[in-house]
């Protein structure tokens, strides 16, 4: 099974989205790691969490126009009807099933935010108006200056 686990590799210098998937990889590896009698509770975690975190994207996207929107927006409903079925499959006690998706889900994870959340991340680093309202001062002033990967001071 692929394990997720966090990794700098993950980072996209855009707090807001960071802190979002660095939660996201503690619930999933909470879901990975339970016993079967908690893997359906542990399972709906994930997708409670993934129903806001891929919401708050969408909405970014929709609000500052991003080009890419379309594509992005579909992924992540596409992947979301899957997390569904599988609380479906762990309801049903399918749990080998939901294990099998859980490291899927690791694999696309780890895609999804080194490629289309990447992009995002570097165009709402560019959005200082939207990211001024949603993750304070520091994080615009980090857009205004400079685009690297290093972290601030
Ligand atoms: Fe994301
Ligand atoms: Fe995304």
């Amino acid at each position: 099974m692929n394990t997720v686990e966090w990794s700098d590799a993950l980072l996209l210098d855009f707090e807001p989205m960071d802190a979002v998937h660095r939660e996201f990889v503690d619930l999933l590896a909470l879901a990975q790691g339970a016993p079967d009698e908690a893997l359906a509770k542990a399972w709906s975690a994930v997708v409670e969490h993934t129903v806001q975190h891929f919401g708050r994207e969408d909405a970014w996207m929709r609000k500052t126009r991003f080009a890419s929107a379309e594509n992005h927006i579909l992924q992540h409903r596409v992947v979301l009807n899957v997390l569904r079925e599988g609380s479906v499959l762990a309801q049903a006690g399918r749990l080998a099933e939901v294990r099998e998706m859980a490291g899927e889900l690791a694999v696309w994870f780890a895609k999804h935010t080194q490629s289309l959340d990447a992009a995002l991340a570097l165009h709402m680093r560019r959005e200082p108006a939207s990211v001024a309202t949603s993750a304070g001062g520091g994080a615009a002033r980090r857009a205004a200056g400079h685009h690297t990967a290093r972290p601030p001071h």
